[in-house]
């Protein structure tokens, strides 16, 4: 339980963004603020600090991702703009896609708008739990295959997905694999080169602890990918063309160097718990929810059971009650913050057969105690008993 602005609250909707934020980060982010020249422009002493705390930023998300060369971090403002860059920065008219029913909008929207112009797109199915078989991503790809794009864990499900399989196929092909780990980067051991991955987008503010504004995209050697946007840098300012070096390519503008002074201490904070700690505590409390929710029979549980490969991410629904209005007494009455609706995923949800109405999310996070998931389990028992029904 956290007390914020007059409430004592149980935030369990770390999916959509984590909170509370380590202290050390909230000291950074004011430290930074204070002191924010802008960074790579002006050529003093306070842009310099600026342009440096951007550098740890690079450097911390090349040692989380197994990146051997910082520069191939894009910083950009979220994962949305990462796999935006990613997507459409690769893929051209005539080229197939492979990718799966359980992307979020942030892939499935900027796919929807290059099939209009061209780009040919498989969707993969998933199983009831929400897990893509490898197998079916390898057996869609065409002789025009450009690309996978797979997400690494939902965030409706919580399901994790095998990306080392998917990615073994791939480079064995000559395919390029973009990975969605905006759900597992900070929750689940990531390294680029032994999963294959070309591409890795995943924003700072989820498991990772950083400040909202903060996401990057990581850009395997070798993999060419056009601008999204292109401006300043800082750099060849002489050249009428945006330079083609990285991190430089793929930056334009000035970048969010107060955000990533945070999220150099939120993952100095997720290294110093150890991400396997932190995806152990997650899974206790989630085999503490689903245990303590099982046999209820006003209460619907999707997704994975205890033992696949899972993050601390649940989907329920209150028969015969509105998954909005759980949510809404959930928050009122209970001071419980969770996500309802379909968390930017409609084809997820037509999997677990909660299309359109969706569900109610329940999201840990490694600041999270047994208590917040009891006092969760407690309030979703009350709303069964005044809300829902036995079929
Ligand atoms: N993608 C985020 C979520 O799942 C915002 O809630």
């Amino acid at each position: 339980m956290i007390h914020l602005m007059g409430r004592d609250l149980v935030y369990l909707d770390n999916a959509a963004t984590s909170l509370p934020k380590p202290e050390s980060v909230v000291e950074a982010v004011k430290d930074a603020l204070t002191r924010a020249g802008n960074p790579g422009r002006s050529g003093h002493f306070l842009s310099y600090q600026s342009m440096r705390d951007l550098f740890e930023a690079r450097e911390a998300v090349a040692r989380l991702v197994g990146a051997d060369d910082s520069s191939r971090i894009v910083l950009t403002p979220n994962a949305t703009f990462a796999l935006n860059l990613a997507i459409k920065g690769v893929l051209k008219e005539g080229d197939h896609v492979v990718t799966s029913v359980m992307e979020h909008n942030s892939v499935l929207r900027p796919l929807s708008s290059l099939s209009e112009r061209g780009v040919e797109v498989t969707y993969v199915e998933a199983d009831h739990e929400g897990y893509v078989d490898p197998d079916d991503v390898i057996r869609a790809f065409r002789k025009n295959t450009k690309m996978v794009v797979l997400t690494h864990g939902s965030n409706v499900t919580g399901a994790v997905n095998d990306v080392a399989s998917v990615g073994k196929a791939t480079r064995e092909r000559g395919i390029l694999f973009l990975v969605d780990a905006s759900q597992t980067a900070g929750v689940r051991h990531i390294n680029v080169e032994e999963m294959g991955v070309d591409l890795l987008a995943a924003p700072g503010h989820k498991a990772l602890f950083g400040p909202q504004g903060t996401g990057f995209l990581y850009v395997r050697e070798g993999i060419r990918v056009e601008p999204l946007v292109e401006g300043g840098t800082g750099s060849r300012s002489e050249e009428p063309r945006h330079p083609e070096f990285y991190p430089d390519r793929l930056e334009a503008g000035t970048l969010n160097s107060v955000g990533f002074a945070g999220l150099v201490e939120g993952i100095a904070f997720v290294e110093g718990k150890g991400i396997e700690n932190i995806y152990a505590h997650e899974r206790e409390l989630t085999s503490r929810l689903l245990e303590s929710l099982r046999g209820e029979r006003r209460i619907v549980v999707y997704g994975p059971g205890g033992t696949r490969d899972r993050l601390g991410v649940v989907l329920v629904n209150v028969k015969g009650a509105d998954p909005g209005e759980v949510a809404m007494v959930l928050d009122e009455k209970h001071g419980i913050m969770v996500r309802a609706g379909l968390h930017c995923a409609p084809f997820a949800h037509r999997v677990l057969g909660t299309f359109p109405e969706g569900g109610v999310r329940i999201s840990f996070s490694a600041m999270n105690t047994k208590e917040d998931a009891d006092m969760a389990v407690r309030a979703l028992l009350e709303i069964a008993r005044e809300m829902g029904s036995d079929s």
